[in-house]
């Protein structure tokens, strides 16, 4: 998945657009974009729009997160619509993937959905506790479909002014927990899907830090608006170039029967060139 849209859940003609928007997959928001008020509303649109939706981008929900005592009823309302999966808010570790689990086992065995079948993408850097805990997330459910990382709530919860500095980059804080996010998701061996960026008319910078995501090692981004979703796909899809040029790093180790170096061009290519060429050949596929 290279882009997730959020839309919020309480908006009709929101989610009827996100459709059309191009996004892999559309996040229908049950959390910060809705009013408390509007929660049970919102969970029954929702469930409607999933359960009636058929071959478009996939569908996440995101629930509230585990200490608002309300995810219970998000999950209840939503998960027998069948979702491709749960994005967790305000994930402390590990542990609560392994919780969102066994809650969503129960869902799915009474709505009658395969064991498994949801997916989870945690939010893992919205609490001081859950940047401290990224390294936790490897082997805690085979549902982890990805983990990504959020600034907003974090400085919230910090008492940090701001997340960027007078140049539009991010303060050591958040630079800490965006590589904390792609350590965590590697070595998980799952996808680092970058964060939102809320200036959603700044099209220059969005794609400038879009590219900066994919440089560093994101493999897709979430997206606010529909405007988004192009510049994301078009930064996370593999250039034909850079497919030509990794499958010429195969081919050659592959030619030269596997050795633990090849040369191509004048140039050295080892081992962690050959599983870089062949993650982006993945990729592409
Ligand atoms: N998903 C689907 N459609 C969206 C959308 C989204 N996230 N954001 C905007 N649109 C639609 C608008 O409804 C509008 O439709 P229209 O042309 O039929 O009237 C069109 O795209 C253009 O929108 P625009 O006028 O540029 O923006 P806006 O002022 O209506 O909305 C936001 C701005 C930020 C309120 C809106 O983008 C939004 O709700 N984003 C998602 C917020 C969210 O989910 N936050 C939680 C995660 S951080
Ligand atoms: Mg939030």
């Amino acid at each position: 998945m290279r882009s997730l849209l959020f839309v919020p859940g309480d908006s009709e003609k929101k989610l009827a657009k996100g459709l059309g928007s191009g996004a892999d997959a559309l996040i229908v928001d049950l959390e910060d974009s809705v009013a408390l008020d509007n929660k049970p509303a919102a969970r029954r649109m929702a469930a409607e729009f999933i359960a009636s939706a058929k071959d478009g981008p996939a569908l996440y929900v995101r629930v509230n997160d585990l200490s608002t005592g309300l995810t219970d009823d998000d999950l209840a309302a939503v998960v027998k619509a069948g979702p491709a999966g749960i994005m967790l808010p305000k994930s402390n570790s590990g542990e609560d993937v392994g919780r969102l689990a066994v809650r969503l086992r129960v869902h799915e065995a009474e709505a009658g959905i395969e064991d498994g079948a949801t997916r989870i993408i945690p939010i893992i850097t919205e609490t001081p506790a859950g940047v401290l805990a990224a390294g936790t997330y490897a082997g805690t459910s085979a549902r982890l479909a990805g983990l990504t990382w959020g600034a907003e709530d974090l400085s919230a919860e910090v008492g940090a002014a701001a997340t960027r500095d007078e140049a539009g980059l991010y303060t050591d804080l958040f630079r800490f927990a965006r590589l904390s996010t792609i350590l965590a998701a590697c070595a998980a061996e799952v996808a680092p899907i970058d964060t939102v960026f809320p200036n959603f008319r700044d099209e220059a910078a969005f794609l400038r830090d879009t590219r900066e995501g994919a440089r560093d090692g994101f493999t897709g981004r979430m997206a606010i608006h529909p405007a988004q979703v192009a510049v994301i796909n078009e930064v996370f899809t593999p250039s034909a170039e850079a497919v030509a040029e990794a499958r010429a790093v195969v081919d050659a180790f592959a030619a030269a029967g596997n050795p633990g170096v090849v040369a191509i061009d004048g140039k050295m290519y080892d081992r962690p060139h050959l599983k870089r060429a062949e993650r982006l050949l993945a990729r592409a596929r």
